[in-house]
């Protein structure tokens, strides 16, 4: 290697570490913005974020409408992944007479089936309380 070539391989690679350098201090910048609004719920576990809310909004169980407006309608609304749609009682009652009526519809929305997650996402609902939407959003 000629001289000419080790000084301009020197600062190439200073220049790769400082622009590496530079990446990582934005990302973690960003992280670091990001994380109060961030926080993601998975499907299937609780979302500590969403019980929080819950918590803060009032003690007592939840209507049916409150556990459809904040964790089925996202599916059961517009009916995605094959989900039974709201108000579309056909779909439901072949369902329930299928689980043997609402009580196994029920067990199956605690269980999770297919696509539906274990309690459709509402990992601190109540068993009345998921009872209470499947009632309202099948219309049996
Ligand atoms: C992530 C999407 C999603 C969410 C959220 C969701 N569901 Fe579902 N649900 C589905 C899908 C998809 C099916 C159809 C599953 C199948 O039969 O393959 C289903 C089916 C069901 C069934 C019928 C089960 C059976 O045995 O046929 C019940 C009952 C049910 N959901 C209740 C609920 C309740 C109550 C909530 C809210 C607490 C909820 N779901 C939230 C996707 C969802």
């Amino acid at each position: 290697m000629n001289l000419i070539n080790k000084i301009l391989v020197a600062p190439a690679a200073v220049l790769a570490l400082w622009a590496a350098t530079a990446q990582a201090t934005t990302d973690e910048a960003i992280a670091e913005r990001l994380k109060p609004v961030g926080e993601v719920c998975v499907m299937g576990e609780e979302c500590k974020g969403v019980g929080a809310v819950a918590a803060v909004s009032g003690g007592g169980a939840r209507t049916g409408d409150d556990i459809i407006a904040k964790y089925c309608g996202a599916c059961h609304t517009p009916g995605i992944l094959g989900a039974p749609k709201i108000g579309d009682t056909a779909a439901w009652k072949a369902r329930a007479d299928k689980e043997g009526g609402l009580d196994g519809l029920l067990a199956k929305a605690i269980s999770g089936i297919n696509a539906m997650p274990p309690k459709g996402t509402c990992g601190d609902c109540s068993d009345d309380e998921l009872h209470a939407a499947i009632e309202k959003m099948s219309g049996l």
